[in-house]
């Protein structure tokens, strides 16, 4: 059994998808960043220009590591509210890092509830693969809706490994949808939803950031 099957719990762990296995994949996480997963997503915080009093929202949470760094960096005054459709991984996030300016709920990218532009910033890692394909369009233009006019967007997810014994490792690990994710599309999804001017860049070797903005 893949290691993605068993994280999702369900054997077909290779198709998008909520991830059900919480306080594995946070265990998992704190492997496989070798120690370096404060820094790497630190930098993540820090490209999309988190500020004292910013509303945060981060979509795809998981357990809430990236949404707890945010809602540090936007204090004083601000909040950060990470959304997952799993409810084990809300429920982690909310025993494990939710404050009195960092919280938890189920909702999906999309589909999200929150009201027309109620966040400055929106950050999200290594979901974007996890969203069904034919809902990744209305992902990013829920994603707009929220986001005030000005508000910043950095989304990063894993890119696929170029070496032969890198494809392999993934492919029979993580499956295919890690293997061959297209984070290229990131971009052109960003300017079909309305963004302005995507930009790439990359965190080591897992992380391929896009960083966009709401036109005023
Ligand atoms: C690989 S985990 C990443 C979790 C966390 N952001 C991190 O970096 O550790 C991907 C997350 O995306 C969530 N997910 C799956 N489908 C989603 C959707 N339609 N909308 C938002 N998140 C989704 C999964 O439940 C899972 O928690």
């Amino acid at each position: 059994m893949k290691l993605g099957q068993m994280l999702h719990g369900t054997p077909h762990a290779d198709a998008p998808g909520a991830i059900q296995h919480a306080r594995a994949y946070e265990l998992l996480s704190k492997v496989v960043y070798l120690g370096d997963r404060r820094r790497m997503f630190s930098r993540l915080v820090d490209l999309a220009g988190v500020r004292p009093g910013d509303r945060v929202l981060d979509v795809g949470c998981g357990p809430g590591y990236l949404t707890a760094l945010a809602a540090e960096a936007a204090s004083p005054g601000g909040s950060a509210l990470g959304i997952d459709p799993s409810e084990p991984m809300i429920k982690e996030g909310r025993r494990t890092r939710a404050s009195a300016n960092c919280s938890f709920e189920v909702d999906k990218a999309e589909s999200l509830t929150a009201p027309d532009g109620s966040f400055d910033v929106v950050v999200s890692s290594l979901a974007v693969h996890h969203i069904p394909e034919d809902a990744r369009g209305q992902a990013f233009a829920q994603v707009f809706r929220v986001l005030r006019p000005g508000g910043r967007v950095v989304l990063a997810d894993f890119p696929p490994p170029r070496g032969r014994f890198g494809r392999l490792l993934v492919g029979a690990t993580a499956g295919e949808v890690m293997r061959d994710n297209p984070v290229d599309r990131i971009a052109p999804m960003f300017v079909a939803a309305g963004f302005a001017g995507p930009v790439e860049s990359r965190i080591g070797p897992f992380l391929h950031c896009v960083r966009a903005v709401k036109p005023d």
